[in-house]
């Protein structure tokens, strides 16, 4: 198997390239070495190494920053993610795309389906969801992965920044009025893998979460419970707090759970198991 991995750098990517199946040959790529906005260097790289795999791990993630930079959000999400498609179509080779939760508004009650109405907050969102559309709209045979609340040993997350504060800080107050499931970037790369390798999987869009949803609050106090038991050092007191109290220039859905049954029927793959992943990366990080 040839995989073309874009995004090399970033959470996902690196989770991917550790976990790569021995034989199997990679070219890593990220930013500065394949810009996926550009659709020339885009197609010379695909008629160049001739995969059979391209994993898209490449977008705009900046939540916030994408209110004020909607343009770039939508160049890398939309017209990358579409430039990426289009070569997978060229060279006859699979798909593999990640979305967001945060294509929804986070107004249901119980956890979303793959055909659910989607009405997302945010620019990062709705850049997202018209990647998903453009990537289906080029070919349906592409496989679309939503995920949520993604942590790692690498990158930036929300586990990092909690234990970088916890050092500094007496107390820190953290959202309890937002609910999601943790999702580690080892058990994505674990799902893709699974997932290009069974022939059962049809094209379109698959959920898949962390097993258990908190609120941001229990995350922290996860995390930090879960820190103490391997030596860290800080000991911070956790407030919740509500939504209104830390004002974000993008709102966020108040409930992003994903309902994962599909991936699990067509290929059997579990959930996430975060708090099993949070104890090693906890392991690695202190
Ligand atoms: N993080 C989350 O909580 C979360 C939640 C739900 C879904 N997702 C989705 O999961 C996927 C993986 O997320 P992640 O957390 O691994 O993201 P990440 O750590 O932010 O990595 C994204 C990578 O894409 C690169 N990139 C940005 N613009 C690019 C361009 N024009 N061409 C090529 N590469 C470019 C970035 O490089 P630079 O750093 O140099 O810009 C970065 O290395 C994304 O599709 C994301 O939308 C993430």
């Amino acid at each position: 198997m040839r995989v073309l991995l874009t995004g090399a750098d970033g959470q996902l990517g690196r989770c991917f390239q550790d976990r790569l199946p021995v034989g199997w040959v990679i070219r890593e790529t990220d930013a500065k070495t394949l810009d996926i906005t550009d659709s020339l260097a885009v197609f010379a790289e695909v008629d160049s190494f001739k995969p059979d795999l391209i994993v898209n791990a490449a977008a705009y993630t900046a939540v916030d920053k994408a209110e004020s930079e909607s343009e770039i959000a939508s160049l890398v999400n939309v017209d990358g993610a579409r430039n990426l498609a289009n070569a997978a179509l060229r060279v006859n080779a699979k798909f593999i795309h990640i979305s967001t939760d945060y294509v929804f508004d986070g107004n249901a009650v119980t956890p979303y389906q793959e055909t659910d109405v989607t009405n997302p907050l945010g620019i990062y969102g709705k850049t997202k969801l018209d990647g998903e559309l453009s990537v289906l709209a080029v070919n349906d045979e592409s496989i679309v992965i939503r995920t949520a609340w993604v942590f790692s040993e690498y990158g930036n997350n929300f586990v990092k920044t909690m234990l970088r504060l916890g050092v500094d800080r007496a107390c820190l107050g953290v959202v309890a009025d937002q609910r999601g499931c943790p999702t580690y970037a080892g058990d994505i790369a674990n799902a893709i893998l699974l997932l290009v390798q069974n022939s059962n999987v049809k094209g379109g869009i698959y959920h898949y979460c962390g097993d258990k949803d908190v609120s941001w609050f229990e995350f922290a106090e996860a995390i930090f419970k879960q820190a103490k038991m391997v030596g860290y050092s800080g000991s911070p007191e956790v407030k919740g707090i509500t939504t209104k109290d830390y004002p974000t220039p993008a709102a966020r859905p108040k409930y992003s759970i994903l309902n994962c049954q599909k991936i699990k029927q067509y290929s059997g793959i579990e959930e996430s198991d975060w708090r099993t992943a949070l104890a090693a990366i906890c392991i690695k990080l202190i």
